[in-house]
């Protein structure tokens, strides 16, 4: 099966790592990939992935059977549509579909609808009357963009005067920010739940806990994720399975009602209030970093489930997990989410990899020969032990041997497993 991933992230790299382990593979491309990804695939830089004409020609002129979408921007620009017009299998929701993320009032809608739990909110195109009713409910509340914005869409205000700021704030991500949804503030324990799905099976993989703020205790700004770790033990059986019956069955099944197939990956990012999951969002891809510690844990062939996913032939099966715990550390760049710095070299990959860890390029590039940083985010550390300690322990032991001029990163990934 010839394959074309695209993206160029650490979800991208680990895609790319375990997609190479199938025995399905035959010639593997991506587009642009990375430094990480070129370990495994032949990358191509000079086409957009917001092109869809030249993806699509690109896949017709290289006998691609399969394309996996890692970002959710190309998912919600169309791909998958332009792909299966030219008769080209593709791994990820139709642009219809992708909706799921990219409106957050669409998701709420189709909750609500349908009964699926979630926190209560309000859709406002006007921002006098968002801040009339916020005033009503006072904070701490929660204020979304409506559309794609980056990951900054979100603000959780914990004061009236926060809040009231944010409506305007949610100015400045341009047509995103026109509508916007004001939302209950939900208290509890976060966990993402990543499931594949050919619109009829779903198979929920094991849950994971990602680190959204960029210092220790959950201090500082929101960030796409500066750690994970799965699986998550907030998620036992019962509330695996109250999600699955309550949640993704649901949802796909709402979908579905409303005239809509939901192919490819569907990411339900879960709050855990008092043992009852609530879903806070939904993406329509996995999750970042999430999928770079389910993925080294998963036993089954991704290449082919993926394939079952794009024909609507997902075998109604539980998937297989290695019976051990993964830990990522995200090594960013110092300022990450705001302004940092590039093009600082960056050492001990080799040596780090040697003590057992899974080393995720994010945000790097070649000069030459030399591998700098190209992102914030700019590494996912992963390992793999019986046991989150130990795992933890191996994974800080890694990110002590890599190097680079600013670094920044967490020392308190997967603490909260380790205390409960
Ligand atoms: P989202 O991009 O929708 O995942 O939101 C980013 C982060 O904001 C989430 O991971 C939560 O930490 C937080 N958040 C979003 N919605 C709520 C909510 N209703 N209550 C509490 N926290 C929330
Ligand atoms: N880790 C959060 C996300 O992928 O959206």
């Amino acid at each position: 099966m010839n394959v074309l991933l695209i993206g160029s992230g650490g979800r991208e790299h680990a895609l790319a790592w375990k997609i190479s382990q199938s025995s399905k593979l035959g010639k593997f491309f991506a587009i642009p990939g990375s430094p990480g990804i070129a370990d495994f695939a032949e990358c191509v830089e000079n086409i957009s992935v917001s092109d869809n004409a030249a993806l699509v020609n690109f896949a017709v002129n290289n006998a691609i059977d399969l394309v996996v979408i890692g970002p959710e921007a190309p998912l919600v620009n169309g791909l998958v549509d332009a792909l299966n017009s030219a008769n080209i299998k593709a791994f990820g929701p139709t642009s219809d579909a992708a909706q799921i993320e990219g409106s957050k009032i669409f998701a709420k809608r189709l909750m609500k609808k349908y009964g699926i739990p979630t926190a209560d909110f309000e859709v406002f195109d006007d921002r006098d009357a968002a801040k009339n009713y916020i005033r009503t409910k006072g904070a701490p509340i929660v204020i979304k963009a409506d559309g794609l914005a980056a990951g900054k869409g979100v603000i959780v205000a914990q004061t009236l005067d926060e809040a009231l700021n944010a409506v305007d704030e949610m100015q400045t991500f341009g047509s995103a920010g026109d509508k916007i949804v004001v939302e209950e503030f939900m208290a509890g324990e976060e966990a993402s739940i990543l499931a594949l799905t050919d619109g009829k099976t779903i198979l929920p993989m094991i849950a994971a806990q990602d680190h959204k703020r960029v210092d220790d205790g959950d201090k500082g700004l929101n960030t796409g994720g500066m750690g994970a770790y799965a699986p998550a033990p907030i998620v036992d059986a019962q509330i695996a399975a109250q999600v699955e019956e309550k949640i993704l069955k649901p949802t796909i099944a709402a979908l579905k009602a409303e005239g809509i197939t939901y192919r490819g990956c569907l990411y339900a990012g879960l709050m855990i209030v008092d043992g009852v999951a609530k879903v806070v969002e939904f993406n329509c891809r996995f999750g970042d970093p999430e999928t770079q510690v389910v993925l080294p844990l998963l036993e089954d062939d991704l290449l082919e489930l993926m394939m079952n996913c794009a024909d609507g032939t997902l075998p109604d099966k539980k998937l297989s997990w290695r019976d051990d715990s993964a830990v990522c550390v995200i090594m960013a760049s110092g300022g990450y989410p705001k302004s940092y710095r590039k093009n600082l070299p960056i050492d001990g990959v080799t040596k780090a990899k040697s003590l057992g860890a899974l080393i995720f390029h994010a945000g790097t590039k070649l000069v030459g020969n030399e591998l700098v940083t190209n992102g914030g985010r700019v590494l996912g550390v992963t390992t793999t032990a019986p046991t989150i300690p130990e795992a933890v322990d191996k994974a800080y032991r890694s990110v002590e041997v890599i190097h680079f001029d600013d670094v920044h990163f967490r020392r308190d990934i997967a603490a909260k497993a380790m205390c409960s």
